[in-house]
């Protein structure tokens, strides 16, 4: 049976088969949440905060809450929707702001523009430029080791 989670503050519902993960009734609305780790609980990227129900997902397992301690922006509310199983109704759930530096395909094309939104680290959910910031060119080469750092520490997890 399917349950329904609210999304705030877009004021958007969905429906999730019972025992699927929030993840996956936030994709099918079209949220853009990013898969770092392809849902293996390692990353920020789907990192969200439960408004409300709490109670209704399944307990945090000691890889979420290993990768949940080092999240700079993780409090109580927090949990990865990839890891939080729909058990109960009343749901609420709401997702952080921020764009995360492996979404944007062509980081070069940044120079001189201010960033729109935060860029957020993909593991940790640090911000890494802050919004309406001018983004320099020693500012994208960081952003560019970022990016080889993440994927080398998901490329070396996956071997492990
Ligand atoms: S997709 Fe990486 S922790 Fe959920």
């Amino acid at each position: 049976m399917a349950k329904t989670i609210k999304i705030d503050p877009l004021n958007l519902e969905a429906a999730i088969q019972t025992n699927d993960n929030l993840l996956s009734g936030l994709i099918k609305k079209d949220l853009n949440i990013m898969r770092e780790c392809g849902g293996r609980g390692l990353c920020a990227t789907c990192h969200i905060y439960v408004k409300d129900g709490v109670d209704s997902l399944s307990p945090i397992s000691r890889r979420e809450q290993r990768t949940l301690e080092v999240i700079t922006t993780c409090n109580q509310h927090s949990r990865l929707a990839c890891q939080a199983r729909v058990l109960g109704e009343g749901i609420i759930v709401e997702l952080p702001g921020g764009t995360y530096i492996s979404q944007i395909d062509d980081v070069e094309s940044l120079i001189g523009r201010r960033s729109e939104e935060n860029i957020l680290h993909p593991l940790t959910g640090a911000v890494l430029v802050e919004a309406g910031k001018l983004i320099t060119r020693s500012m994208i080469s960081q952003l560019k080791d970022t990016q080889g750092q993440v994927s080398e520490y998901l490329t070396k997890t996956t071997e492990a």
